[in-house]
């Protein structure tokens, strides 16, 4: 079983922010999920850095593209550790493996007979570098996604032709239920298909910043067909071994919804020209607002991942962008909102429980942990956990598995607030039952560590160490299958005084 993973990769005209972590972060929950199962991963993130929206930017900041592109480029790659990404491979677009890959392929679907030559006329977005139809345009020309003006390009292009994927298209929509989620971007995008799809720029005459057309030195290709391609090329590069044939198809492309027309509509046409598979699914995610706003970097309205991380840890910036926003829709996200999320479920939730459970066992036996059967009145709401969470994962619904696991994380506290292990330990008489207590308890914390660990990775290890039961597998992870023997002292996962932890 393999399992490869994608997040789009990010333009390099500007430093990245909580809309691109969020992303990051979505596929490194899968990626670890399926590591617990065993499964061969490949999660692979990186840079898009051709094309009008990094030319630009390099323009007006008076530089040239390939120094902007090389700056940004260290920062998004800087980005994974910082918010514990587990990433394989960080492509950029400038590797010249990459450049290869994209003239091999599109050379290719050219002789295939899928590429001719044509003018262009229409709008166009730079910051997109996107071409516009009349009716997706705002008032007064405009982008709907940056506001700015249209641009009106009339250009002699290589043309790709999509139309001619228009049955092919349909098709795969009418076999493949789920090849886009959740379902309302499966229709939009299926609509988009069943309006006529007209055929696309392969290439761009006027711009110098892009992969060389190998047929015609005039041209370089369309910054799109270029960075679509990474999710292939990476594979053939990123490791001494060519990975395509252990690794294609991609399971999940993850993206945002302004980037679904590329990946549901140009993408698959684009494989079905050069003869490739198409990938599993593409699961498309909404969009974090602030003041009812899309987070970017042009709108002004940033929320910085690196401020939050510095003074909560990662951990808990990814337990929230989960528990906030349900994935797949679009959200609002607050520095408000964040720290009562913190306090209320982190620290009262998660990190009491955790450190109540271990400082009873150290109290009342000293860190060792009997052995003996469970108690039945909790086991029963656990049973199934570790499988409807994964069948969660597989639908990439974040939100919901981690309100599984998040709903067992109160099933126990409550378990402790109703056998109050305290008063049992008052009485010799309940040695026995207040064994079995905290046994269950504690077998019941490690459960959800180990299930929380694809989201709260840093913290679910720790509290692992704590209860000497460093195990991730998904295997071991259902509540009964682990003996816990002895626990040791625990500092507190989630700190109140988060200055203090930063410090
Ligand atoms: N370079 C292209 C993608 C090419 S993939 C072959 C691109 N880059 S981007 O940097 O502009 O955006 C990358 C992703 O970040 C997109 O999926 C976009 O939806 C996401 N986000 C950017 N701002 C966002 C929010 N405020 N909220 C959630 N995600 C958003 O597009």
């Amino acid at each position: 079983m393999s399992f490869y993973v994608t997040t789009p990769i990010y333009y390099v005209n500007a430093a990245p922010h909580l809309g691109h972590a969020y992303t990051t972060i979505a596929a490194d929950v899968m990626a670890r999920h399926h590591r617990q199962r065993g499964e061969e991963v490949f999660f692979l993130t990186g840079t898009d850095e051709h094309g009008e929206p990094v030319a630009d930017a390099a323009h007006a900041l008076g530089v040239e593209p390939q120094e902007l592109a090389d700056k940004n480029a260290e920062r998004f790659r800087a980005l994974a550790p910082q918010l514990s990404a587990s990433n394989d491979f960080f492509i950029r677009t400038t590797d010249p493996q990459h450049e290869a890959k994209v003239q091999e392929v599109l050379g290719r679907v050219r002789e295939g007979g899928y590429v001719y030559e044509g003018t262009y006329e229409g709008w166009y977005c730079p910051r997109c570098a996107d071409f516009k139809a009349d009716n997706e345009i705002e008032e007064g020309t405009r982008c709907p996604i940056h506001h700015i003006e249209l641009t009106r390009e009339q250009e002699q292009n290589y043309f790709f032709a999509l139309s001619a994927f228009q049955e092919r298209l349909e098709a795969l929509y009418g076999e493949h239920e789920r090849f886009v989620l959740p379902a309302t971007r499966r229709n939009e995008a299926l609509a988009f298909i069943r309006s006529g799809l007209r055929d696309v720029p392969l290439t761009r005459h006027r711009l110098r910043w892009g992969v060389r057309v190998p047929w015609d030195d005039e041209h370089v290709f369309y910054v799109w067909f270029d960075a679509l391609l990474n999710y292939y090329s990476a594979l053939s590069y990123a490791r001494d071994q060519d990975l395509t044939a252990r690794l294609w198809p991609p399971s999940y492309h993850l993206i945002g919804k302004d980037i679904l027309r590329f990946h549901a509509v140009y993408w698959p046409a684009l494989l079905m020209a050069a003869e490739l598979e198409l990938p599993e699914h593409i699961f498309v995610h909404g969009f974090l607002l602030m003041d009812g706003e899309k987070m970017s970097k042009s709108l002004g309205n940033v929320l910085d991942p690196f401020a939050v991380i510095e003074r909560f840890g990662a951990d808990a910036l990814r337990f929230y962008l989960f528990r906030e926003v349900p994935f797949g829709q679009d959200g609002s996200v607050s520095t408000a909102s964040f720290e009562l999320r913190y306090e209320t479920e982190l620290a009262n939730e998660l990190g009491n429980l955790a450190s109540r459970t271990i400082a009873m066992l150290l109290r009342y036996r000293g860190g060792e942990v009997s052995s003996g059967a469970l108690d039945e009145s909790l086991t029963g709401d656990f049973s199934g956990l570790v499988d409807s969470v994964s069948e969660l994962i597989d639908g990439a619904e974040l939100t919901l598995a981690l309100d599984e696991i998040w709903r067992r994380v109160r099933r126990l506290n409550r378990y402790v607030e109703e056998r109050a292990p305290w008063v049992l330990a008052r009485d010799p008489a309940n040695a026995q039952e207040l064994d079995c207590v905290l046994r269950t308890l504690v077998e019941g914390l490690r459960s959800v560590a180990v299930l929380l660990w694809p989201f709260l990775p840093g913290s679910s290890e720790r509290l692992l160490a704590a209860l000497g039961a460093s195990e991730l597998a998904l295997a071991g992870a259902a509540l009964g299958a682990g003996q816990i023997a002895r626990v040791q002292a625990l500092e507190s996962l989630f700190p109140k005084d988060t200055q203090a932890a930063s410090a």
